[in-house]
């Protein structure tokens, strides 16, 4: 059984860096290999982790429509579908990530749908650890056809805005009877220990907060840099926030 912890947000709220900041947590405590998922449309997960996968599932999606028949060689429809997604997996050094990319169109995805939520399916259960980075809509974890989450992560920025937000995932969340054993809230990008009105509000969103990652200056200079944010020192403000979070939810 694989653990699967799904990172949520809106976005620009800081999901990727928390989620890659918690990916080289986990590997740095030698839980790997990990299998990082990034379902958000405006996917930049691989940057932050310094891999870049040739393509995304939403393109096979689009191209198997195209070509489902015939195959070449008389290949079975899954063989072929299996195959490529396994070519869609960017694989590095204990971590494999693969992207959905999209958003789909309204065409009838219906049948390659089905093949590819299988197949990644048993693709989770190669990996001990599978990280997801959602969009706000949690729209790939709702598609999934199994709906069991061991641990999500709401991330929100300081402000009143984006927490009612992640209260809004909260309740998503139960909306589409998604089965989350342990979800928390996360306050990114924070100046300050949140109080007041923020305080207010994230006591409303019914998360229990998870702990704040500060504003920190070397993500910006990684980001304007193009520098994969797991290269950020153990002793970076972040990473030792992240740290802190997850020695306490992980423990
Ligand atoms: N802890 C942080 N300190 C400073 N800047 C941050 C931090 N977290 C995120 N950012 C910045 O905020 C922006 C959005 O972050 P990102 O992680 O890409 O958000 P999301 O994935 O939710 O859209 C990026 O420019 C990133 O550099
Ligand atoms: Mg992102």
């Amino acid at each position: 059984m694989s653990y699967h912890i799904a990172v949520a947000g809106k976005g620009g709220t800081g999901k990727t860096t928390f989620s890659a900041m918690l990916i080289k947590y986990l590997l740095n405590k030698g839980r790997r290999p990990i299998l990082a998922v990034d379902a958000d449309p405006n996917a930049n997960l691989g940057e932050a982790l310094g891999v870049e996968p040739e393509t995304t599932i939403a393109d096979l999606i689009s191209e198997t429509q195209d070509r489902l028949e015939p195959l070449p060689g008389g290949m079975a429809k899954e063989t072929y579908i299996e195959y490529r997604i396994q070519a869609a997996l960017a694989e590095s050094k204990d971590v494999d990530l693969l992207v959905m990319g999209g958003p789909e169109g309204a065409g009838c995805y219906c049948y390659p749908n089905n093949l590819l939520r299988k197949y990644m399916e048993r693709l989770h259960t190669n990996y001990p650890y599978v990280v997801m980075d959602n969009e706000a809509g949690l729209e790939h974890l709702s598609r999934r056809t199994t709906n069991d989450v061991d641990l999500l992560i709401v991330v929100s920025d300081p402000t009143v805005r984006g927490v009612r937000s992640a209260g809004r995932i909260n309740e998503l969340v139960d909306g589409i009877k998604l089965d989350v054993k342990r979800r928390f809230l996360v306050i990114s990008k924070a100046t300050a220990e949140p109080e007041g009105t923020l305080a207010e509000e994230i006591a409303r969103t019914g998360l229990p907060l998870a702990g704040i990652v500060p504003l920190d200056p070397a993500v910006t200079e990684y980001d304007f840099n193009g520098r994969p944010l797991v290269e950020l020192p153990g002793d970076s403000l972040v990473a030792r926030a992240v740290t802190e979070i997850l020695d306490r939810i992980l423990a």
